[in-house]
C-alpha cells in the first residue's frame, strides 16, 4: 500500500509530461523511451509544418506521414491516453487527412484548416499539453 502511494506522484508526473508537449531537449519523456504514438505525433507535426508551407505558397501538397497508423499506435499509457472516444477522434483525423489529400486545388486551404481542427479537437479533449505547439500549424 505504502509503495503504491509513493508511486502515484511519479505516475502523474510522467503522464503530465507525456501530454504536456514541447521537448525542445529531444530527450525521451519517460524512462521506457517514447511511445509509438508520441513518435508518430511528432512526425505528424513535422510533416504538417512542411505541408503548411506548401499550402501557404499555393504549391501542390505531398503528405508523407503514414497517418493511418494513429488507429493502431500504442500510447505511453493506453488506458489514460487512448480512452473510449479515441477511435472516433482518431477516425475524424484520418478522414480529414484523406479529404485533404484528395482535395482539388481550390479546396486545399479549407481542407487543411479542417484537418488541423481535428488535431486540436482530440488534444483539447484528452491531451491538452501539445495544443500550444499544434497552433503553429494554423495557417
Ligand atoms: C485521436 C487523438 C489525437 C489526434 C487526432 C492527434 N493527437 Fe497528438 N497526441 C495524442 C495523444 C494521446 C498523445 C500522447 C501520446 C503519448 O504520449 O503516448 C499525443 C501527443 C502529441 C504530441 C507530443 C508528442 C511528444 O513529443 O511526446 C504532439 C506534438 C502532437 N500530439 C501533435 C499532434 C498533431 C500535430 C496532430 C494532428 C496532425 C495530432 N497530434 C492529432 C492524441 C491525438
Amino acid at each position: 500500500m505504502k509503495k503504491t502511494i509513493a508511486l502515484l506522484p511519479l505516475c502523474c508526473l510522467l503522464l503530465w509530461q507525456a501530454c504536456s508537449g514541447d521537448k525542445a531537449s529531444g530527450k525521451p519523456l519517460n524512462p521506457n523511451g517514447d511511445s509509438e504514438l508520441a513518435l508518430l505525433m511528432r512526425e505528424m507535426f513535422e510533416d504538417g509544418m512542411r505541408v503548411r508551407e506548401q499550402v501557404k505558397n499555393g504549391q501542390a501538397i505531398d503528405i508523407q506521414v503514414d497517418f493511418e497508423k494513429i488507429m493502431t499506435a500504442k500510447a505511453t499509457d493506453p488506458k489514460k491516453m487512448q480512452p473510449d472516444d479515441f477511435p472516433q477522434l482518431a477516425g475524424s483525423y484520418v478522414e480529414a487527412m484523406k479529404a485533404l489529400k484528395a482535395a482539388p486545388a481550390a479546396e486545399v486551404q479549407e481542407r487543411y484548416t479542417a484537418m488541423v481542427a481535428t488535431c486540436m479537437n482530440c488534444h483539447e479533449n484528452i491531451c491538452p499539453g501539445p495544443t500550444v505547439r499544434i497552433k503553429k500549424l494554423i495557417l
